[in-house]
């Protein structure tokens, strides 16, 4: 396991040395009410540049206590920037193995001990739950739970799809959930307002592409359960909800989609244009605050574009 936090067991830092506010503020957001966003300019000191624009407060989420699966890159690696960016204290899972390269603010975020990276193959037996069991030894609140982790391992044609490969699709992109979710579940409950935001897919919904049937069946598994959760969990003060992306340009399409078919797709969206992790991210954060979203759950929040208008 990476990381220098000390277990939850051992005297914690003071605040000041654990939680340090960024000196560069992130992305341009224009999401939520005007109390909770600023200038970039009023949170840096700096010049208003019209670029710049509105971002949601860099305190937003200070003094809580966030983890993100799949965030080594594409939409996971987003949000935990934007999580650390408004003053959260970030579990990061960069992924399966270690060794993944990883930007320059991650590895400042964790020198800095604002971020703990981990590790965990999702599809191995037990992997969620050791993961969970590295996350409870540093947390003993969780107050935002984003289970993104989560692909399609391949395109397989439902004539010749094994046993052992559907498995490996239902263990990461359901099971794991399931599990992740279970395990922290005292740690959800024993922090105020905590919320859990599950990244399920457009595929949810139409089915997705020929080759992605159980892909694309489990992540209506979790947009189901997400929506059963959020009424059994919302006596303990849970919100559970959804991001639901549509044709996101990371390296998931590099590998299952050509060239051809994503400018195909893109011809097809409202927007004329293929979504970004950047276009995701807010939605995550906009969920996760009770400020902004607290009579929120149980909802899937569709960014795709227009590419589906139902
Ligand atoms: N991109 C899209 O158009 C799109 C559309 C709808 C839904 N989604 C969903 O959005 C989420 C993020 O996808 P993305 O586009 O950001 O894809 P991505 O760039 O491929 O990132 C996927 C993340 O999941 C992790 N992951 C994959 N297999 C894993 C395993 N066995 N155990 C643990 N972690 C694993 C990856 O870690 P490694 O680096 O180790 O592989 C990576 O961090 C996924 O749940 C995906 O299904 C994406």
């Amino acid at each position: 396991m990476r990381g220098f936090w000390r277990p939850k067991a051992r005297a914690l830092p003071q605040r000041e040395t654990w939680l340090r506010l960024p000196g560069k503020i992130g992305t341009c957001l224009s999401f939520g009410r005007r109390a909770h966003m600023l200038r970039a300019s009023d949170a840096t000191g700096g010049t208003v540049r019209e670029e710049d624009g509105f971002v949601f407060h860099p305190r937003l989420f200070e003094n809580r206590n966030v983890v993100v699966t799949g965030a080594g890159r594409g939409i996971g690696l987003e949000v935990a920037r934007q999580f650390l960016d408004c003053g959260a204290k970030v579990i990061v899972h960069t992924g399966r193995k270690p060794g993944r390269e990883l930007p320059d603010f991650l590895l400042t975020a964790e020198s800095e001990r604002r971020a703990l990276l981990l590790h965990a193959d999702f599809s191995a037996a037990g992997g969620a739950a050791q993961f969970a069991e590295d996350v409870l030894a540093f947390f003993d609140r969780v107050h935002v739970l984003v289970n993104n982790a989560g692909t399609m391992l391949g395109r397989f044609p439902a004539a010749t799809l094994t046993d052992a490969e559907y498995e490996a699709i239902v263990r990461l992109n359901q099971t794991s959930v399931v599990a992740l979710t279970r395990a922290l579940l005292p740690a959800l409950k024993a922090a105020e307002g905590a919320a859990v935001v599950n990244t399920v897919s457009i595929s949810a919904l139409t089915g997705g592409s020929p080759g992605s049937s159980i892909y694309s069946a489990s992540k209506a598994f979790v947009a189901t359960y997400s929506k059963a959760l959020a009424r059994e969990l919302a006596p303990d003060g849970i919100r559970v909800n959804c991001v639901s992306p549509g044709t996101i340009e990371t390296d998931f399409h590099e590998r299952y989609s050509s060239r051809e078919k994503l400018e195909q797709t893109r011809k097809s969206i409202p927007l004329q244009r293929l979504g970004t992790a950047e276009d995701c991210a807010p939605a995550y954060l906009f969920l996760a605050a009770p400020s902004l979203s607290g009579y929120i759950t149980g909802q899937v929040i569709e960014i795709n574009g227009g590419q589906l208008i139902c």
